[in-house]
């Protein structure tokens, strides 16, 4: 009983976990391409290889970091990026939205972050925007390596548990998030060179989280709901009759 209750708060955190990760990648990307309601290819490959139409701020502003400011001031920012980026008009106009609205985070303080404090630190992301840069995916790709590879562990140990025929199909089960966690990762680069590769992106993702579902919900059930499989009865009789 108490590794079964064990089990169970583990999946049932790694769930929740599952599903603000979800929720924060659907915010962060879903708006790249101007449609903010659903999650494209063409989305994924603005996050990796760039939009070919505007400059990292614009991106940021129609991506990631829309709900940081009313759209009318996005609207004066864009404008005034638009009309060419002009250092009187951004002193007057600009300066003080980004003030206001983006300098608790993008002071400088944090290095991770763009520091948008002035006119010369601002017109370093008001160039063509080529993607994540290649030492962020780097640092990304360690962190998610790591961290999902316990998770599937904890998950696949769980699941493996469970009493699924056939025993192929069990493995392959097992197998698939590592396997499309590695395809996942490498294709971030890979994008960048041949924008098509946006698809193993979104289908290694994708068959990530179906394998995930699978697992979380046939060993949620079999824990706590699912009689004794046939085999496994029997098998406990005739360990009886010989015991
Ligand atoms: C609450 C903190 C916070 C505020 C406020 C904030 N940002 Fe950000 N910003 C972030 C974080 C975190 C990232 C990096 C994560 C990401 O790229 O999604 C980021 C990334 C960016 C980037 C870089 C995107 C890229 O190409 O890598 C730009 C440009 C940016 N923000 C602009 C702005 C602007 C303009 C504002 C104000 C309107 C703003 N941010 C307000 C936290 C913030």
């Amino acid at each position: 009983m108490s590794v079964r209750v064990l089990y169970t708060g583990a999946l049932i955190v790694l769930g929740l976990g599952y599903m603000f990760a979800a929720l924060y990648l659907f915010g962060s990307h879903s708006g790249r391409d101007g449609k903010p309601t659903t999650l494209s290819v063409q989305d994924i490959v603005i996050a990796y290889s760039g939009s070919k139409e505007g400059t990292r701020l614009e991106t940021a502003l129609r991506g990631p970091m829309a709900g940081m400011l009313p759209v009318t001031e996005t609207g004066q920012i864009l404008g005034w990026v638009q009309r060419g980026a002009d250092e009187a008009e951004y002193e007057k106009d600009i300066r003080p939205i980004l003030d206001r609205r983006c300098l608790a985070c993008h002071d400088g303080s944090n290095p991770h972050l763009p520091n948008l404090d002035g006119h010369e630190n601002l017109m370093e992301v008001v160039v063509m925007d080529t993607g994540a840069d290649v030492f962020t995916l780097v640092r990304v790709s360690h962190i998610h390596l790591f961290g999902l590879t316990f998770i599937f562990f904890i998950a696949g140990l769980i699941f493996s548990h469970a009493y699924v025929r056939p025993v192929w199909f069990k493995c392959a089960v097992v197998a698939t998030p590592f396997v499309c966690i590695a395809l996942d990762v490498s294709s971030w680069y890979f994008t960048k060179l041949f924008n098509p590769m946006a698809w193993v992106v979104l289908l290694s993702g994708a068959f990530m989280g179906l394998s995930f579902a699978f697992m979380w919900v046939v060993a949620m059930y079999q824990l706590w709901f699912g009689a004794v499989p046939g085999p496994v009865a029997e098998r406990e009789a005739d360990l009886r009759s010989i015991g």
